[in-house]
């Protein structure tokens, strides 16, 4: 029985982490956010009650970064513990009888959930201070630079308390959501899986020239430390105080009394969420009163005064007309089903993956089934399963590799891949594989787009990707409509993409599950392709080994998990690939990772601030010479930056350096420094 459990509690938290990768670096969830809090609160549940089986904590939800500076909160930033049913929702009601003690006094706050990310707002005397991210609750991220472009987060409150933390949850607008998903499938990557990821990628992103082509937004609806303690009686006070001050906040419903009209409020909120501008999946409620909440207490995790009531996700049955097989830039077949377009959640899906062939037999999915189809917090709809009292008799099994063949598709899987691949590249991979190589994100080759890229294979001046480096001047003189002066900017704009950054190299080879962040991860790590292409699955992974022989894995990298090991081991045993890398090499492209090699030893290990308009020097140059100087660039000032390079107009940043006592520098002791 004890073994079971603790077996039980093993798989669960394998299960658990390997979805938390598939969502968070492989942009492929195969579960929606629901099964997956499901998941999580189980595990939850079994280590509280057996803790002598509990883990060492996954640390699930910590989003602490590398290349962030880290910050506390002066209060800490919880969680909620969520409810799925009415029972469950009476529950939390009759603990907080239990505890605040007066049944029909009880005042409700409740809003939407906003699927993002929470993110907590400094202000200091009214001045906006700084943005960290809830990190492990206790401590988080500084991403003032990127939360600092949201324009409706005001920079100054009249007759604000001395010290404020704001609380609230960043996110991304599905119309805003879909544009970049568009641009993604121009540019041949793979789309963002859901609103709610790419919002947490944005926020964390070092690049701010990236951030700012992506908007983002804010609602405000909690409350931090504030100073004095006295300033809010209610929740709802704070609030229209947040409101005033010109702060977004959700105040769709009145402050309810009772538990049974906070209930009846969620399901006014289950009606409106469709027509929110976020994507949200369920309802919070929360104490008003905070002497309430503060009689409520709290546990280490979550309030008792507030909890979080979760949607079940809207699910819909259609007909399954026709398994069709997708061919993604690294050969990848998807099988894809063609469905019977049906309403789903306010939008009509037609299409879904089916992930991989053993997805299709495990489920036994057959063309013509009845299929139940579901759509969480995401947008991507998912195929639960099979109606099979709705089964036309003669349905046959699913063979993928008859299809495959049917389709001339000639594909095979290695090793423990559930993938199936092309043997060989088709045309329109080898034109999708090269243009991501001479993409923005990658080598960033000026010109050579779609319609290039297409002419140079049709024409057979390139077959690998790599191959673009060392097409001549009269092979680009063949392409249509190229006289002297597009083959000189040709030329001109592949000598440019030789001499940039490690990371972009890594990213154009196109290594399955490796994206720009994960490429940037590598490079700072391994600081040469030499290192990365020989970097063994141990290199990448630790690996424990229990008592009784079962396996878990650790990343070395912070990040790097095991598909995405097991992703770059697997590229680099492929003998082409090393080719790929003997050609980047022959062709002169820079492989090795620039800042630590010209590292210069007053800035190495040293956070600098840039502020203000500096003479001759743009902002990325600036960042650019400190980090390739082995210097790190924040954004915000704390009593951890060692120098502020200020400019004109240098702004609350600069007064914040001598508040602290941080050394400032001008553009020319800047240079000075830096040698
Ligand atoms: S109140 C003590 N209100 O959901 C925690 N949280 O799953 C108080 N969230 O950590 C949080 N919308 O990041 C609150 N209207 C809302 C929210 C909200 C989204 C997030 C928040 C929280 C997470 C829990």
């Amino acid at each position: 029985m004890s073994d079971d459990i603790r077996k039980k509690i093993l798989a669960l938290r394998q299960e658990v982490m390997r979805h938390e990768e598939l969502y968070r670096k492989k942009n492929s969830p195969e579960i929606s956010d629901f099964e997956y809090d499901k998941l999580v609160d189980q595990l939850g549940d079994l280590e509280r009650e057996y803790p002598q089986y509990a883990g060492t904590d996954l640390g699930i939800g910590d989003d602490q970064a590398e290349g962030f500076q880290q910050r506390d909160h002066r209060e800490p930033m919880l969680s909620l513990d969520n409810t799925y049913d009415e029972k469950e929702f009476q529950q939390f009601g009759e603990r907080l009888i239990g505890k605040v003690g007066h049944r029909n006094a009880l005042e409700f706050v409740i809003e939407p959930k906003i699927d993002g990310v929470a993110v907590s707002l400094t202000y200091e005397k009214g001045k906006f201070v700084c943005a960290v991210t809830r990190g492990n609750g206790t401590r988080g991220d500084d991403v003032t630079h990127n939360v600092a472009l949201i324009k409706s987060i005001p920079r100054t409150l009249k007759n604000a308390p001395d010290i404020l933390e704001v609380r609230g949850e960043i996110y991304m607008e599905l119309s805003e959501f879909e544009r970049l998903n568009r641009e993604r499938e121009a540019e041949g990557e793979a789309l963002y899986a859901n609103p709610r990821n790419l919002a947490a990628g944005t926020v964390k992103l070092l690049d701010t020239d990236e951030a700012k082509r992506r908007n983002l937004s804010i609602v405000c609806y909690g409350l931090g430390a504030c100073v004095p303690a006295d300033t809010f009686a209610t929740l709802k006070d704070f609030k229209d105080k947040l409101i005033a001050w010109g702060f977004p906040v959700r105040d769709d419903i009145p402050v309810q009394k009772g538990i049974d009209a906070a209930w009846k409020a969620i399901g006014q909120l289950d009606a409106l969420r469709r027509s929110l501008p976020f994507p949200t999946d369920g309802a919070v409620v929360k104490l008003n009163k905070l002497s309430d909440q503060k009689a409520a207490g709290a546990t280490s995790k979550f309030p008792h005064w507030a909890v979080a009531f979760k949607f079940p996700p809207d699910q819909a049955e259609t007909i399954l007309k026709a398994i069709s097989m997708q061919v993604g830039r690294t050969g990848t077949v998807t099988p894809v089903a063609e469905l019977e377009p049906v309403l789903l959640a306010g939008s009509t899906v037609a299409r879904a993956t089916l992930h991989n062939a053993d997805e299709i037999s495990r489920k036994d999915i057959r063309e013509g089934d009845t299929v139940r189809i579901q759509k969480a917090g995401e947008i991507i709809p998912q195929i639960l399963g099979i109606v099979l009292e709705k089964r036309p008799a003669d349905a046959k099994p699913f063979n993928f590799e008859a299809r495959l063949k049917e389709l001339g598709l000639d594909a095979a899987r290695e090793g423990d891949e559930a993938a199936y691949k092309l043997k060989a590249p088709s045309t329109e991979m080898k034109v999708r594989r090269l243009i991501h190589f001479a993409s923005k994100q990658c080598l960033d080759i000026d010109g050579l787009g779609e319609a290039v890229a297409e002419q140079l294979i049709a024409l057979k001046l390139v077959d690998a990707p790599v191959d673009a480096l060392k097409v001549s001047r009269a092979e680009w003189a063949m392409l249509e409509g190229f006289k002297e002066k597009s083959v000189d900017n040709m030329m001109a704009g592949v000598a440019a993409a030789k001499q940039r950054e490690l990371w972009r190299a890594i990213h154009a080879l196109g290594i399955p599950n490796i994206g720009m962040q994960t490429a940037k991860d590598l490079a700072r790590h391994f600081k040469s392709m030499d290192a990365l292409e020989s970097a063994k699955l141990e290199d990448l992974l630790i690996t424990k080994v229990g008592k009784k022989g079962g396996e878990s894995y650790e990343s070395v990298i912070s990040g790097v998990g095991v598909e995405v090991s097991k992703s770059i081991a697997s590229f680099f045993s492929d003998p082409n690939h090393r080719d790929w890398v003997q050609a980047m090499r022959q062709a002169g492209l820079n492989l090795v990772e620039k800042t630590t090699t010209q590292s210069v030893a007053a800035v190495a290990g040293k956070t600098f601030v840039l502020t203000g308009t500096l003479p001759s020097l743009g902002r990325d140059e600036a960042r650019d010479l400190i980090e390739k100087a082995g210097g790190k660039v924040s954004g915000s000032v704390s009593k951890n930056t060692d120098y502020v390079v200020a400019g004109e107009e240098a702004g609350s940043k600069l007064t914040k350096a001598q508040e602290l006592g941080v050394k400032i520098l001008d553009e020319a002791s800047l240079r000075k420094l830096l040698g």
